[in-house]
């Protein structure tokens, strides 16, 4: 009798680290992740905890061998976090775990606090990266006016580094040194910070300055093909373009695939707010050509021209796929095949980093984001094929957004 509980025992000890060990390892695929099972949604909120835990209350900023690198400010990355808190806030909601959301939401609360002092900060263009998916995104979901009044002054430091050429200068000090005539493609996405606080003030001039540079952007940085660079330098005071380089592509010439997907997202959202139907082509061409440019596994390397073969930018797949999604949500009604092209499209950029993810890759589990394969600057060797915040925060937005786009069409 004791022999045979004793081997009952030590059966049952046996079954259960199988059945710990498989749940740890088991992967889930990649049709079971964009309508978001009850296993990848798990796996999901438990990875969000434990960066949490991870990062303490500092910034994850990118991974160093999957271990998060931090920032107390916030750099250019301290809205995706929180942004990733509240759009996981939603979607708890959605599925009616009321608990999880109004944990997420305090959540989201506190750490889109922690940006509070970058709404004076005239030093950089980012303010539309750090607030839209913070404190905008508070404001929309708690109607408290410090929200709102937060975000509203981080537009007006945004609209401060706007130059008489008509141009929001990207980086280094107000009108001064090397960088003051220099719009990288990136501040594409800054944009629609300054066209939100237009519709809130009813002031038009936030508009106008997004409007103008969004202008000189899609005359100068995006190419014939559809290509882009990723800076062009202005005469401050005119807006005559002098040249095109890079600093993250290979060459001046080349396309740095994620400044590329940048445009995509920053012409879809341009469009949103203007109705200005070149807007949309533009962001059309350029997701025409991420898709001409991909190699065969669908995986952006790190720039478009980079010999083969080339470290991945898994963060450039995550964004065009955003992108994508806006796309075909302003084609929907009048186009819905066209429409549906760019949903195929997204879904294809989404799957083709699968195998990068924490749904499909087990060393995701207990480290480094959602995403690995993201590539922050492959010429300085930063984070070469590692977990980003960005890539992160667009990664799970497109996921939700496709699974949403999923269930409408049902
Ligand atoms: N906006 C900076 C980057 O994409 O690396």
């Amino acid at each position: 009798m004791y022999r045979y509980a004793r081997c009952l025992i030590i059966w049952t000890v046996v079954v259960l680290l199988v059945q710990i060990n498989v749940g740890a390892t088991a992967t889930v695929p990649f049709d079971d992740v964009v309508p978001l099972s009850d296993q990848a949604w798990e796996l999901l909120c438990s990875r969000l905890f434990q960066i949490e835990k991870e990062v303490g209350d500092r910034f994850p900023h990118v991974t160093e061998n999957l271990v998060w690198r931090t920032s107390r400010s916030g750099e250019w990355t301290g809205g995706f976090y929180p942004g990733m808190l509240w759009l996981v806030e939603e979607e708890a909601r959605r599925r009616g775990d009321t608990a999880k959301a109004e944990l997420l939401r305090q959540k989201a609360l506190q750490w889109s606090e922690r940006l509070s002092a970058r709404q004076f900060d005239t030093g950089t263009h980012d303010l539309g990266f750090l607030f839209v998916p913070t404190w905008v995104e508070a404001y929309k979901r708690t109607g408290d006016e410090r929200w709102r009044n937060g975000a509203l002054n981080a537009a007006r430091s945004l609209s401060k580094r706007f130059a008489p050429g008509g141009f929001i200068q990207s980086w280094g000090p107000i009108g001064q040194g090397p960088n003051a005539g220099t719009v990288i493609i990136d501040n594409m996405m800054n944009l629609e910070l300054l066209y939100w606080a237009a519709q809130e003030l009813n002031d038009d001039r936030f508009a106008e300055m997004a409007t103008s540079h969004a202008r000189l952007t899609q005359r100068h940085h995006v190419r014939e093909d559809g290509g882009s660079f990723h800076l062009v330098d202005f005469v401050r005071d005119t807006g005559v373009m002098i040249r095109g380089r890079t600093h993250q592509g290979l060459s001046a010439y080349s396309t740095w695939s994620r400044g590329q997907a940048w445009g995509v997202v920053g012409f879809a959202i341009t469009y949103q707010y203007t109705g200005d139907r070149s807007f949309l082509e533009t962001a059309q061409k350029m997701g025409e050509f991420f898709m001409r440019r991909l190699p065969e596994d669908g995986v952006a390397p790190w720039d478009f021209d980079a010999p083969a073969p080339a470290a991945k930018d898994t963060s450039a797949n995550a964004i065009a796929a955003f992108g994508f999604l806006c796309i075909a949500s302003h084609l929907q009604q009048e186009e819905p095949q066209e429409a549906a092209k760019w949903v195929d499209r997204a879904r294809y950029l989404l799957q083709a980093v699968h195998s990068y993810s924490l749904f499909a890759h087990p060393e995701l589990r207990d480290k480094g984001g959602l995403l690995t394969g993201g590539t922050y600057n492959f010429r300085q060797g930063s984070a070469v094929e590692q977990s980003v915040a960005w890539g992160d925060y667009y990664y799970l937005r497109s996921l939700l957004a496709l699974a949403q786009w999923q269930r409408e069409q049902n």
